[in-house]
C-alpha cells in the first residue's frame, strides 16, 4: 500500500520556510500540509491564502490544505486560484457539505472530509462518493505535538471498511501525533497518507526525519 508523508507547516520555521521545506522534499515527502485556523472552530489562529500562494510559489509538491475554520465554503474560490490541490474541512463547520465537496471538485481540487475524534462516520457514509480524502484526526485539531489517541486506530479501520465498501480509491489520511512510535499502528490500520508536523519539523534534519517515518510504516505495530 502506498506511504505518502505530507509534513506540516504548522510546525516550520517560518523564517526559513523555503528551506524547510526543501529539506522535507528532499527526503522524500510528497505533499506539503497546510493548517489553516480560525480562531473560532478551533481556539488557534495561523494562516490562510498568502501563504498557499508563497507555498506554490517555492514547491511543485501538492499542496494539502486542512481548514480547521468555520464557514470553508467561503475559501474555495480563493484557495483554488492560491494553488491548493487537496480541499479538506470538517463537516460540523458548515450546512451543505456534499455541495462544498462538489464545488471544490469544480475548482480542480480533491475533495477532503476531516473527522475529528468525536465525529461519527455517518457523516462521511452519507457522502462517501463526494469524497475524494478522508483525513482522520488523531488529536483534537487546534495544536501540533499532541500526543496520538489510541481509538484512533480503530477508526481509521472503520473508514477504510466504509471506503472499501463504496469501493473508492479516495485517500486516507491521518493527522496528528504520528511519529516513528504511532505511524505503523495507523498504517497496518489502513491509513496511506500521514501528516507530521513535530516529528518532521521538530527534528534538526527534517530530510531524514521523513525517511524514517517511512521506514517506522513498514515496522510491525
Ligand atoms: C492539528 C493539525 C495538525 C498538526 C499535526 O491541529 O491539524 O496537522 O500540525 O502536528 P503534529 O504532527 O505535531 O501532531
Ligand atoms: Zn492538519
Amino acid at each position: 500500500m502506498t506511504v505518502r508523508i505530507a509534513p506540516s507547516v504548522l510546525s516550520a520555521d517560518l523564517g526559513r520556510l523555503a528551506e524547510q521545506v526543501a529539506e522535507a522534499a528532499a527526503g522524500g515527502a510528497e505533499w506539503v500540509h497546510v493548517d489553516v485556523m480560525d480562531g473560532h472552530f478551533v481556539p488557534n489562529l495561523t494562516f490562510g491564502a498568502p501563504m498557499i500562494r508563497a507555498l506554490r510559489r517555492l514547491t511543485d509538491l501538492p499542496l494539502d490544505v486542512h481548514l480547521m475554520v468555520e464557514r470553508p465554503e467561503q475559501y474555495i474560490v480563493e484557495y483554488a486560484a492560491a494553488g491548493a490541490d487537496v480541499f479538506t474541512f470538517h463537516p460540523e463547520a458548515t450546512v451543505h457539505v456534499q455541495r462544498h465537496l462538489a464545488t471544490a471538485r469544480e475548482h480542480g481540487m480533491r475533495a477532503g472530509l476531516a473527522l475529528n475524534p468525536g465525529t461519527p462516520l455517518g457523516w462521511l457514509e452519507e457522502v462517501v462518493q463526494d469524497v475524494d480524502l478522508v483525513l482522520v484526526m488523531s488529536v483534537n485539531p487546534g495544536y501540533g505535538g499532541q500526543g496520538y489517541l489510541p481509538a484512533s486506530t480503530s477508526k481509521i479501520a472503520r473508514v477504510r471498511e466504509v471506503l472499501d465498501s463504496a469501493r473508492s480509491q479516495a485517500v486516507l489520511e491521518v493527522d496528528g501525533g504520528i511519529t516513528v512510535d504511532t505511524i505503523a499502528r495507523a498504517h497496518n490500520a489502513g491509513a496511506d497518507t500521514f501528516v507530521a508536523g513535530t516529528a518532521v519539523f521538530g527534528d534538526s534534519d527534517p530530510a531524514e526525519a521523513v525517511r524514517a517515518l517511512k521506514r517506522a510504516c513498514l515496522a510491525r505495530a
